[in-house]
């Protein structure tokens, strides 16, 4: 059945994803921006309407919300401007908040939010507040499904691409928590999977963890990355003393591209206890299994495919 599907955070990779899914199901998305020209890319996919607002304006967003089926919200934060964590509170728990009043007020009972493994474990301010976001949404009465991904994957990711391009520019690697653990996963997968939350009423009240097929230490990962390149380059596992010195001297760096949240992050293996997508009927791909597809190119494809989609931001 067609649906009316309301995206918070709809203009980034997992949402970008997500609506040309939900829209090739025949759903109506509406997705909300605070900067149009940064959702532009989505305009040409059916059934797709941007709207920019403010997602913290509880009213306006009540007022958009009205008539539609679903909230989805993919609203989040790998890094905030200051330190003390309210950054992340803000993104994390008040913009929830936020969402679940408005859901209330104009009678959208169905709520999908996207989390993130060990929320709430830890002492990173992410965690954390990802922990809190989970607590307001399973207290909010609503018809709520929870999902927590390992780290997403895929050609237009901020992951693979981000250590590619690294090891494009330096022989040498300095790698903080080399032996951290992933299970990372491909983002179509995590589209089906919301999609199919969506379709199912036993999916109301769940939490799936979301993890692919193969788990790898970060430092094995890189070093992967950089032979899918044809690069010989030397990725250097940081003891901790060290990798947590790399953050809080990255934390002064513009754009943060590493932090020392991210370190505290780090310390907890993003590893599933829960399998989220056999529950859904399902059978992630392991990262070697696609991700290939895109890396041994030398990167062709996926430079092509940000450009694209660069282009088209405009
Ligand atoms: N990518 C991963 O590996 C991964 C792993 C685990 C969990 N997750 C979670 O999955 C969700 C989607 O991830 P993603 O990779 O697609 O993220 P993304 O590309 O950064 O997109 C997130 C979107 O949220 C909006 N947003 C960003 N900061 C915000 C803020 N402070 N307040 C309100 N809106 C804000 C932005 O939309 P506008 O600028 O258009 O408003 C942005 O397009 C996030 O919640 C993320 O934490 C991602």
């Amino acid at each position: 059945m067609t649906k009316k599907i309301l995206m918070l955070g709809g203009s980034g990779f997992v949402g970008s994803h997500l609506t040309r899914r939900l829209a090739a199901d025949g759903h109506r998305i509406t997705v909300i921006t605070r900067y149009a020209p940064g959702a532009r890319h989505l305009k040409v996919v059916p059934g797709t309407r941007i709207e920019t607002l403010d997602p913290y304006d509880v009213d306006a967003l009540t007022g958009t919300l009205a008539g539609h089926d679903a909230l989805v919200n993919l609203v989040g934060i790998l890094n905030e401007r200051g330190f003390g964590g309210d950054g992340f509170r803000r993104a994390h728990v008040t913009l929830v908040e936020g969402a679940i009043e408005a859901c209330r007020r104009a009678g959208v009972g169905r709520l999908i939010h996207m989390s993130a493994l060990n929320a709430g474990a830890g002492d990173s301010h992410y965690l954390r507040t990802r922990g809190e976001g989970e607590a307001r949404v399973r207290e909010s009465g609503l018809d709520w499904t929870l999902f927590r991904p390992s780290t997403i994957f895929g050609p237009d990711d901020s992951f693979l691409n981000r250590f590619a391009g690294l090891l494009a520019i330096s022989p040498v690697l300095p790698l903080a928590r080399p032996g951290a653990r992933f299970a990372p996963v491909y983002v179509d997968d995590v589209v089906e999977a919301f999609a199919r939350a969506l379709e199912r009423d036993d999916a109301t009240g769940q939490t799936y963890e979301l993890c692919g097929a193969e788990t790898w230490t970060l430092a094995e990962l890189v070093r992967w990355v950089a032979r899918q390149r044809g690069m010989r380059r030397w990725v250097v596992g940081l003891p901790d003393a060290l990798g947590w010195l790399q953050g809080r001297i990255f934390d002064f760096v513009p754009g943060r591209p590493f932090s020392s949240d991210n370190f505290k992050s780090l310390r907890v293996d993003s590893v599933c206890s829960d399998p989220g997508f056999e529950r859904l009927g399902m059978a992630p791909w392991g990262l070697s299994e696609k991700a290939v597809d895109w890396l041994a190119d030398g990167g062709r494809q996926s430079r092509y495919r940000r450009f694209r989609q660069h282009a088209r931001r405009g």
